[in-house]
C-alpha cells in the first residue's frame, strides 16, 4: 500500500512496546511521514531515539492535560507539516489505586483523571487537528472490551473506554461532513507499560490464549495492520466504528 506523502501525528509512544510505536512503524513502512509527541520530560530520552529511528519530522512534548503543550504541538504541526492526514490517539491513564479493588471505591480524582486523559484528550485533539485536516483524513484511537463487559480490575478505565467509544461516534458524525473519518480499534491485551498498571493482567493474557478463537494473544503488529487499513483508502466508507483486533475473543458466549 502506498501512503507516500501522507503526514501522521502520533500520540502515545512511551517505548518500543507501545501500540503507538507499532502503528507508527507500520505507517512509516508504507511511506507515511511521522510527527511524534511524548507525555513528559522523563519520556523524552526514550521517545526521541524512536522518532529518529523512524525518521520523525519532529518530536515534541505534549501532555494532553496541558493547553500550552497542545498549542505548541499544533504550532509545530503548522510549521513542519502544514496539514495532517492521520492522527493516532493511543493515550490512556488512570491512577493505579483505581485499577484494582472495587469499582464502587473509585476516587473522584481518579475518575476525573481517567476521563480527562483517556477521553477528553481525543475530543480536544480532534478539535485542534480539524483545521489541518481535509477530505480523506482519519483519526484512530485505541479502546478495550472492558468498555462493554465487566473485566476484573479494569474498573474506571472501562467506563472511560465506553465514553471514548461514544466520543468516536459523535466526532465521526460531525467531522464526517468534511470527509474526516474517526474510528477506534478494540485491541486484545498486549503487555505494555499502560497494561502493567492493571492488576491481574497476566491472568487476562492466559485466558485469551486458552479461550479466544485464534488461541493466541495479539501483537502490536496485528493492531498496526488494522490501523493501516483504517488510515488508508481501503476503509474509505468506514467511520464511527469500533473494530476488534482481539483474536476473536469478543464473539464468545459462555
Ligand atoms: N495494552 C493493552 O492491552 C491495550 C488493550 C486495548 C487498548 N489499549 C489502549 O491502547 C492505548 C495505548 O496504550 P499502550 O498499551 O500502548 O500502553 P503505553 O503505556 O505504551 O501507552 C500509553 C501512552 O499514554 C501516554 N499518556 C499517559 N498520560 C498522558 C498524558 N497526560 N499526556 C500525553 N500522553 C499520555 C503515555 O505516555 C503512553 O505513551 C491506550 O489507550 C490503551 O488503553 C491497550
Amino acid at each position: 500500500m502506498d501512503l507516500k506523502g501522507k503526514k501522521a501525528l502520533i500520540f502515545g509512544v512511551a517505548n518500543q512496546k507501545s501500540i503507538a510505536y507499532s502503528i507508527a512503524k507500520k505507517l512509516k513502512e508504507h511511506g507515511v511521514e511521522l510527527g511524534f509527541t511524548y507525555a513528559g520530560e522523563q519520556l523524552q530520552r526514550r521517545v526521541e531515539p524512536l522518532s529518529e529511528e523512524l525518521g520523525g519530522a519532529f518530536c515534541v512534548k505534549c501532555d494532553v492535560t496541558d493547553d500550552a503543550d497542545i498549542e505548541k504541538t499544533f504550532k509545530t504541526v503548522s510549521e513542519k507539516f502544514g496539514h495532517i492526514d492521520i492522527l493516532v490517539h493511543a493515550v490512556a491513564y488512570a491512577p493505579a489505586d483505581d485499577l484494582k479493588g472495587r469499582f464502587v471505591d473509585t476516587s473522584r480524582e481518579g475518575f476525573k483523571t481517567a476521563m480527562e486523559i483517556s477521553v477528553f484528550s481525543l475530543v480536544n485533539l480532534a478539535k485542534h487537528a480539524e483545521p489541518f485536516m481535509s477530505e480523506g483524513s482519519t483519526i484512530i484511537t485505541m479502546t478495550y472490551y472492558g468498555s462493554e463487559k465487566v473485566v476484573k480490575n479494569y474498573n474506571v478505565m472501562g467506563v472511560a473506554k465506553a465514553a471514548l467509544e461514544s466520543s468516536v461516534r459523535y466526532l465521526a458524525n460531525e467531522l464526517g461532513e468534511k470527509g474526516i473519518r474517526v474510528n477506534a480499534i478494540s485491541a486484545g491485551p498486549i503487555k505494555t507499560l499502560a497494561a502493567s498498571g492493571i492488576s491481574g493482567f497476566k491472568t487476562i493474557l492466559a485466558c485469551i490464549e486458552e479461550k479466544s478463537p485464534l488461541r493466541r494473544n495479539i501483537t502490536g503488529d496485528d493492531v498496526a495492520n488494522t490501523s493501516l487499513y483504517l488510515c488508508s483508502e481501503l476503509s474509505s466508507g468506514v467511520t464511527g466504528e469500533v473494530i476488534y483486533v482481539d483474536s476473536g475473543y469478543n464473539i464468545l458466549g459462555i
